[in-house]
């Protein structure tokens, strides 16, 4: 029987968001129905609304998402009922080349549930990154459920379905951050300050936080930086080469998504270090780099997607870090919120006051 649940919807391009009933069929094969119990709120739902992303309104928007498992369609044996879950944005098929490559992120033929959930007047609702999880339950791809100690509270959970995943991956999949290393991260929002956690939990020795915001920084230490630079009026170059004996950081992690920030990132690594861009930059924006720079500084410029994460593998390992102590997740919480206040927590992240609002239901 299709069930009638409150869910946050992005009518059309720039408009309010706002709470309507919609309609959740009951699972097909291979799909699942998750009551959600906590999902954040990220950059990306605001680019759906901003129409940035398609014009396929109304969007169903939500997608940092934990809950658990209502039921299940035919032939779903990963998950049952019952089951507590952080979502993600792709069920991979396992079987083409990314997959048996073993990164997944790339999939080239993933399989979401299909679009079914509608509005009450039957109008289809096309959810944010395959998930909408600004709702009461939603319908996903079994292959979008991950199973994680349930002891964890949701709120943190749902975090790991995007960007405090992107962030600590950044540094621990993609940049491959050991012990000892130095590290620099150019910007600290949510992605940044995830990725300051993960190169922590590397044993990094160094660890320097740009920003040009005071509180930003001021939160990044909390989150294991050992060293600040506000690029605002200092040349973030210059002082990551200072702080690191004249030589630049070994790795390199650019959350901002600007040229002129990954151009930052590029020229304050060591020789022979990495850079890893995590901002995700719009399509007019160019790079320029002095081709004997890339040549003579050798090492690798590397984007992160979803962090390089491996879901089945990453999610409960680092859930059970953060259970042992070893990874205060529950640091990216900084409020929880009702459904009806997405609108509102749009305009403090715009403002630079969270790194994360989390819709708890
Ligand atoms: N130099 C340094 N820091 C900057 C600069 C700059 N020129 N411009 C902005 N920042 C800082 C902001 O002050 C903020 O602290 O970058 C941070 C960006 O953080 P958020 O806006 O909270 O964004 P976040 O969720 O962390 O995502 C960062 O990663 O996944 C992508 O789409 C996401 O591109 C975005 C980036
Ligand atoms: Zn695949
Ligand atoms: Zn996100």
């Amino acid at each position: 029987m299709p069930q009638e649940v409150r869910g946050v919807i992005a009518p059309g391009k720039n408009e309010p968001v706002r709470v309507e009933t919609i309609v959740i069929p009951d699972p097909g094969p291979g799909e699942a129905v998750v009551k959600i119990q906590a999902c954040g709120v990220c950059h990306t739902d605001l680019h759906y609304k901003q129409g940035g992303i398609n014009d396929d309104f109304p969007f169903l928007l939500g997608h940092e998402a934990a809950g658990v498992v209502e039921s299940v369609g035919e032939g779903v044996t990963d998950v049952a009922p019952g089951d507590f879950v952080i979502l993600n944005w792709r069920a991979v098929c396992g079987q083409c080349r990314a997959c048996l490559r073993g990164r997944p992120w790339y999939c080239f033929d993933t399989h979401n549930a299909t679009q079914r959930m509608t509005l009450t007047d039957g109008t289809e609702l096309s959810p944010a990154l395959g998930i909408g999880a600004f709702a009461e339950k939603t319908l996903v791809a079994a292959g979008q459920c991950t199973k994680v100690d349930p002891s964890v509270s949701a709120a943190v959970a749902g975090l790991l379905g995007c960007g405090v995943m992107a962030g600590i991956g950044a540094a621990l999949n993609t940049g491959n951050v050991g012990r000892g290393d130095t590290v620099a991260v150019i910007g600290c929002g949510g992605v940044g300050d995830a990725a300051i956690a993960g190169s922590n939990l590397a044993g990094a020795a160094k660890i320097i936080a740009v920003d040009i915001d005071d509180r930003k920084l001021a939160t990044a230490r909390t989150m294991g930086a050992t060293h600040t630079v506000n690029s605002k009026d200092t040349d973030p170059v210059e002082a990551i080469r200072e702080l690191t004996g004249g030589f630049g950081a070994d790795v390199v992690i650019e959350a901002v998504g600007r040229p002129e920030t990954y151009q930052q990132a590029f020229y304050a690594r060591d020789l022979a270090g990495t850079v890893v861009l995590v901002g995700v930059p719009t399509p007019e924006m160019k790079l320029e780099l002095p081709l004997l720079d890339v040549f003579g500084r050798g090492g690798a410029l590397k984007s992160s997607w979803y962090g390089d994460c491996l879901p089945s593998r990453d999610f409960p390992m680092l859930i059970d870090l953060h259970l042992q102590g070893r990874l205060d997740l529950a640091a990216f919480v900084t409020e929880t919120i009702g459904l009806d206040e997405v609108e509102k927590a749009f305009e403090r992240m715009h403002h630079g006051d969270v790194l994360r609002s989390v819709v708890v239901l």
